[in-house]
């Protein structure tokens, strides 16, 4: 039986290695590996309430362990009881003052850490101010101080404040980029703030943190930070695109046409074309490095596969299936508007390459 035992052990020992192996310290959404002053200081208090968590388990665990050993019958016939204390005055305001102590040595730097990273700020000349809006189930990213909007993708310069002003278009999401910031709940007509800094340059991954039904576990978008010259040429990029200017390829030509016969103007804003609709706004979508909200890279191959099916990739979305299976345009028609899509905002280089489906999603 011992072997049996021993062998139940063993399996239970490996399960638990197994499980631990899929904790990674340096994931792309992981709160370990932060990226901004905000999430360093919810990340140090963390740490500090895990050590201490630790101390005491250890402390208590001693405690009991050695009771377990002391009081232990000797033998079946041993009916000795150890020495009462029911009543102890020293011991009952000892294990009364211990527990108060230690709930201090988390409240204070609990409530300073709250101070310092979650208090409404006023926002100043410097900073960069973001609307956002939550829908089922992408994000609205509108930039006031420069008059665009985009979507599913937020680019920041690094080392400035940013402030993100929070709303809810339908139901409760929640801004979550955990290399950055922690959370904060988008709801509809409550203005909710949430402030936050990044320190290097590169693409985060956020993600939808509140149960929003559908398909809420896609409801992703990406962070992109760069220096503030980038920054402020992917400004300019936007404040100058006019997509009716497309180019004199054929296929772009037809894509642009598309846009307006497929009826993808009548939910798709489009700087110079089409207002502001229901779903992610396009302007410069040649720009965006993912499609379906942050859950592909944007490449001539997955947008073709996402217009030929947006319910296979991302279901419960609202974006209908446009062609017929067997329409015998599809797949010109899809090609077309591929190359439309992504000529947006993309220099004839990249067209090139967009032609070709070489683009790499994650640059
Ligand atoms: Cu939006 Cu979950």
């Amino acid at each position: 039986m011992s072997w049996l035992k021993r062998l139940g052990g063993g399996g239970a020992l490996l399960l638990f290695t197994l499980l631990l192996g899929g904790c990674a310290f340096t994931g792309p959404q992981s709160i370990f590996d932060t990226a901004g002053p905000i999430a360093e200081r919810q990340l140090g208090l963390f740490m500090y309430t895990f050590w201490l968590s630790l101390l005491v388990l250890a402390f208590v665990g001693a405690f009991l362990i050695s009771a377990l050993v002391k009081f232990r019958a000797k033998s079946p016939d041993d009916k000795r009881v150890p020495e009462q204390v029911h009543g102890n005055l020293k011991v009952e305001v000892l294990w009364t003052v211990i527990p108060v102590f230690i709930v201090l040595l988390i409240a204070v730097p609990t409530v300073r850490t709250i101070f310092a990273t979650e208090v409404r700020v006023t926002p100043s000349e410097e900073d960069l101010i973001v609307n956002v809006v939550g829908w089922q189930w992408w994000w609205v990213f509108e930039y006031p101080q420069y008059g665009f909007v985009t979507a599913n993708e937020l680019h920041v310069p690094v080392d400035r404040r940013v402030i993100l002003n929070l709303d809810s278009g339908d139901v409760l999401h929640a801004f979550w980029v955990p290399r950055v910031a922690g959370k904060r709940d988008l709801i509809p007509g409550q203005d909710n703030q949430l402030w936050f800094s990044v320190s290097e340059p590169g693409l985060y991954y956020g993600q939808c943190a509140e149960l929003c039904l559908g398909a809420h576990a896609y409801m992703r978008f990406r962070l992109i930070a760069s220096p503030e010259d980038e920054f402020q040429s992917w400004v300019s990029a936007f404040q100058e695109a006019d997509a009716r200017q497309v180019s004199g390829d054929a296929r772009v030509a037809q894509g642009a046409q598309l846009y307006r016969q497929k009826g993808c103007a009548g939910c798709h804003g489009l700087a110079g074309v089409a207002p502001e609709g229901v779903g992610p706004n396009l302007t410069n979508f040649g720009m965006r490095t993912s499609l379906g909200a942050g859950i592909l890279p944007n490449t001539a191959e997955n947008l073709a596969a996402w217009l030929r099916d947006p319910q296979a990739l991302k279901p419960g979305n609202y974006m209908p299936t446009l062609w017929d299976e067997a329409d015998p345009n599809r797949e010109a028609e899809i090609d077309a508007l591929v190359a439309f899509l992504l000529s947006l905002g993309a220099d004839e280089a990249e067209m090139a390459m967009a032609s070709l489906g070489g683009r790499d999603g994650d640059r």
